[in-house]
């Protein structure tokens, strides 16, 4: 898949880099963003967790990955992960962002960002999102994106100890108003 680059006020989406290395560890060694995201995305985060995330975005050539970049550095990640068999139309976003710069807007306009580009540059025609029943600020990002919750799975998920529900939330180009 073509790996675009995107630049919005505060940040650029672009692909991630071996140098990020540093900047990753920095950004991703958090409990509070670990909490939120599945087991692949461990707690601590070490730099040989950097090393073979960047391994793998820099072999993978079916899912649009992404850093996103403020001040100069990697500090979180998107990505729009294609499904296959009958689901080829659909595609999972997921994101994180260094706490750092929580509640500055940035992810609602990374997700704009990425849903633009989906929906204008890929075959993809229904996003969806798969969200912890703690994780208030992701679902607020997705509805101000127009995602709507279609289903609560209700004990899906195990983290960190606890059974949780899961929101899921999804967009159809359809009914996207660009
Ligand atoms: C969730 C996350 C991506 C949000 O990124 P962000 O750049 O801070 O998001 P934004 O600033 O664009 O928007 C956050 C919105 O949630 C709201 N919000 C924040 N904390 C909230 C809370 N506890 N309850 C309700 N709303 C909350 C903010 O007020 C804002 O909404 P508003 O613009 O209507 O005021 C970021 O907190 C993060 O990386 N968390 C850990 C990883 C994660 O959760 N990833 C998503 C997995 S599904």
């Amino acid at each position: 898949m073509h790996v675009p680059l995107i630049q919005r006020e505060g940040f650029i989406l672009r692909p991630w880099d071996q140098t990020d290395a540093t900047a990753l560890v920095k950004h991703a060694n958090n409990p509070r963003v670990a909490a939120q995201l599945r087991d692949g995305f461990p707690y601590p985060y070490t730099p040989g967790d950097a090393k073979r995330w960047l391994e793998m975005v820099g072999n993978n050539r079916e899912d649009v990955i992404l850093a996103i970049e403020v001040r100069g550095e990697a500090a979180g990640g998107i990505g729009l992960h294609g499904m296959k068999d009958v689901y080829k139309y659909n595609s999972e976003i997921g994101y994180w962002l260094s706490e750092t710069h929580w509640n500055k807007g940035i992810i609602t306009e990374a997700v704009r960002a990425m849903v633009t580009y989906a929906f204008e540059e890929t075959p993809w025609l229904r996003l969806f999102a798969c969200i912890y029943e703690n994780n208030p600020a992701s679902m607020r990002v997705l509805e101000k994106n127009g995602f709507a919750l279609e289903a609560i799975h209700r004990k899906a998920v195990m983290k960190g100890g606890l059974m949780m529900d899961e929101h899921l939330y999804a967009l159809l180009k359809d009914q996207w108003s660009g």
